[in-house]
């Protein structure tokens, strides 16, 4: 991490390491943790997919206690690299592993996971300007502010398990409505829950109750 200035944080009970390269872990999303970790307690056996993972804070606060493995992904070399110091200040290093790359790229065929969780950048080019201080990688979500989120609905829909649950973060609820009106119509939201920092949705496959 040379030239970094780190900075740490407590985040549902971790210290996690973060600096300038990723976007500042942001306390509302602790929740987003909290909810998957209550799933995973009725969710089928099999390892978490994190898209979009950053430090790696929200994936690794859900697995914490609840003894899953965990796969996160960023295309961000930096978040990579805090990410795994992340995992193994949490005592997890054995159980997580970190891939670098797109997120259609680093999931492979065939593999499935009963949660996902994804934390794409979803702010409108248009409004990024009104976040000088994040990097503008981590908060680019394109012109509508759905371009990452797309690609992991793609993800989401090619490799949840049938009864599993994806827990997405969006910027608001009219965001969540209108991503879902561009997916295949193999997702629907449960669920949608609305923090001041934005929203998170709970899918799963429509052909399940
Ligand atoms: C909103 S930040 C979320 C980071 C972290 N989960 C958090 O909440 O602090 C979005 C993350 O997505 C990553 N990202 C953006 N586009 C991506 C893509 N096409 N494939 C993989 N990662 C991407 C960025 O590097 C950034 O770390």
């Amino acid at each position: 991490m040379t030239g970094s200035t780190t900075a740490t944080m407590d985040f549902g009970g971790l210290s996690i390491t973060y600096d300038e390269r990723v976007l500042r872990p942001r306390p509302w999303t602790v929740a987003q943790s909290r909810w998957a970790a209550e799933l995973l307690a009725e969710l089928p056996d099999g390892p978490v997919l994190e898209l979009c993972s950053g430090a790696g804070q929200i994936g690794l606060a859900a697995v914490a206690r609840a003894g899953r493995d965990l796969v996160c992904v960023d295309l961000n070399p930096a978040a990579v690299e805090l990410a795994r110091l992340n995992a193994e200040a949490a005592g997890l290093r054995r159980r997580v592993t970190v891939r670098e790359g797109r997120l259609a790229e680093a999931v492979r065929e065939g593999e499935h996971f009963p949660l996902v969780i994804a934390d794409p950048p979803w702010v409108e080019t248009s409004r990024t300007g009104r976040y000088p201080e994040d990097p503008l990688e981590a908060i680019d979500g394109g012109h509508d502010g759905l371009t990452v989120a797309c690609e992991c609905l793609a993800v989401i829909e090619a490799h949840l398990s049938d009864d599993g649950a994806a827990l997405l973060q969006l910027g608001s609820v009219d965001q969540v409505a209108a991503l879902m009106s561009l997916g295949s119509g193999s997702l629907r939201a449960l669920e949608v829950r609305r923090y001041d920092g934005g929203a998170v949705a709970h899918l799963a496959r429509s052909d399940r109750d």
